[in-house]
């Protein structure tokens, strides 16, 4: 480890440790490192997690995983920098965790096998599936308003949202393009649709 990466996070904690039920005692007597903003340190992940879940937005974020997605990481983290209420894998239950950078600790994960699983699940929390893809006829998300209660709906790398995704879906949004290629990968437009959607319904962040 390098000298830059050890100056992460706070050492012990200096003189006589707290004694709010929120802190860690290890993380107290040896300091914290980890990758959490300075509100958290020497939190429990438990109180962390109660704390996040106290002021979860609306939006629910998913991602079709026939063929372990690599984008799947990028995706959680996203959604807990972006404070989503869920993340839904759909298909493969296995995902690669690396681009999470340990924020699925933090971050509610629920699987489902299949597209008619998150379907159910939808209907029954009363949650609009939102697809987020530049497929033909699909809406500007520049010009729109992503509706507050959804559950946004990535696809993966190559195929892009399934035929069944597609049609489960009550609108599809795309990201404006200007270059040669395609598409982006579903990391990079998960936190562009996540943005749009706070910057049409969240105040601004805690402090
Ligand atoms: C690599 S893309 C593949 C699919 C794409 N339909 C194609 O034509 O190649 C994987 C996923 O990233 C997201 N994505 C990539 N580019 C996007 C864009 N310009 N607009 C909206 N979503 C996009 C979508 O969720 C998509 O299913």
């Amino acid at each position: 480890m390098t000298g830059e990466q050890l100056d992460v996070g706070v050492g012990p904690w200096p003189g006589d440790p707290p004694e709010d039920p929120r802190y860690d005692p290890e993380l107290l007597a040896a300091g914290d490192r980890r990758n959490v903003v300075d509100r958290y340190r020497y939190w429990r992940r438990e109180a962390v997690v109660a704390d996040l879940d106290r002021r979860r937005h609306d939006f629910h974020v998913a991602i079709e995983n026939w063929q372990h997605d690599l984008n799947i990481g990028t995706v959680v983290r996203n959604a807990n920098a972006f404070l989503a209420a869920e993340v839904h894998i759909v298909g493969r239950r296995r995902w690669n965790r690396r681009g999470a950078m340990v924020t699925d600790r933090y971050q509610h994960v629920r699987h489902h096998e299949t597209i008619d699983q998150l379907i159910a699940w939808a209907a029954e929390h009363d949650l609009p599936l939102v697809g987020i893809d530049n497929l033909p006829g699909c809406r500007p998300l520049e010009t729109s308003t992503l509706p507050r209660r959804c559950v946004l709906l990535f696809g993966q790398e190559g195929p892009g949202l399934s035929e069944a995704a597609r049609s489960a879906c009550d609108q599809v949004f795309s990201i404006a393009q200007y270059g040669s290629t395609r598409s982006i990968n579903a990391g990079v437009a998960s936190g562009i649709a996540m943005h749009a959607w706070i910057r049409a319904h969240a105040g601004p962040p805690p402090t």
